[in-house]
């Protein structure tokens, strides 16, 4: 087991990726604290895993309130002892340029996403210092590190997220923290029913779509995340700081001309 004995925070973990690394750390001998906004997702993805015969528990928080993200640390540490892994990992997003984006959802996606995981580390690392060590992880986005049409405000957080990363990793290393960012592309989560009143079961469409700009020709899952960040949370991961790591089916490598536009050059 790669992260027995250890205990870990994760936000968002009530749907997709974060749900995906709960069952994942939990099947790994992790105990999990599960954190949402809507608080019956995070109760469903701790049942689901107390089910399978592992150890979570559900909190609730609202990642852009700093004293909601401070309880949620300090309920973590009460219940379980302690805490090894902070996975920062809830976010959203609007679709637009920053011509079209208004003020309150370029503050919702920033807040959400980079305030929240602002807050996340500030009140985590503490008792991190304290037990002589931690690992944080932060999910970005492809659109943290490549320009991506139509997310002016979600861009800028992603890439705030990557670069904000990278100072943690270096001011707490010799703490023996260690602060990763995972870049996925799209993957095949309820993201956009989440957050822009898509109908339920719709996001197929977009899927088919975005499959084909990923070189490897298809969509990622939120399993594949959750072993990169099961990986990064653990011991094999121990020299490991600093990074942006993509998974994203090579999208990252360059412009992708898929090869039906390349024939007969
Ligand atoms: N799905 C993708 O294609 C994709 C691609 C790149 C990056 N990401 C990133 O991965 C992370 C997880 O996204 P996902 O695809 O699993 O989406 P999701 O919508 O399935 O899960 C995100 C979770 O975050 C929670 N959340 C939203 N606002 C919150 C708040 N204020 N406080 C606490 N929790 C809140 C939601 O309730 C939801 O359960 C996000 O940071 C997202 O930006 C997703």
């Amino acid at each position: 087991m790669l992260l027995k004995d250890k205990v870990a925070l994760i936000t968002g973990a009530g749907s997709g990726i974060g749900r995906a690394s709960a069952i994942r750390f939990a099947e790994e001998g992790a105990k999990v604290m599960v954190a949402d906004v809507r608080t019956e997702s995070a109760a469903n993805t701790a049942a689901e895993i107390g089910q399978a015969g592992g150890t979570a528990k559900s909190i609730a928080v609202d990642v852009r309130v700093g004293a909601e993200v401070q309880r949620m640390v300090e309920e973590t540490v009460k219940l379980f002892g302690r805490l090894d892994v902070l996975f920062n990992n809830a976010g959203v997003y609007v679709p637009k340029n920053v011509v079209d984006t208004t003020e309150e959802e370029w503050d919702w996606v920033v807040d959400v996403c980079l305030k929240g995981v602002f807050f996340g580390c500030k009140y985590a690392i503490p008792h991190m210092v304290k037990q002589g060590g931690g690992v944080i992880i932060n999910t970005a986005s492809g659109a943290g590190i490549e320009g991506v049409p139509n997310l002016g405000a979600y861009q800028a957080a992603k890439g705030g997220v990557v670069i904000m990363s990278k100072g943690i990793a270096l001011d707490f290393a010799r703490h023996k923290i260690r602060c990763n960012t995972i870049c996925p592309g799209v993957i095949e989560t309820p993201i956009a029913e989440n957050c822009n009143n898509i109908p339920a079961g719709a996001s197929a469409q977009i899927w088919a779509r975005s499959g084909v700009m990923h070189p490897l020709g298809r969509n990622g899952k939120p399993e594949e995340v959750a072993a990169l960040a099961t990986f990064l949370a653990s011991d094999q991961a121990a020299f490991i700081t600093g990074v942006a790591m993509p998974i994203d089916g090579g999208f990252n490598a360059g412009a992708f001309i898929p090869p039906e536009l390349l024939r007969g050059r």
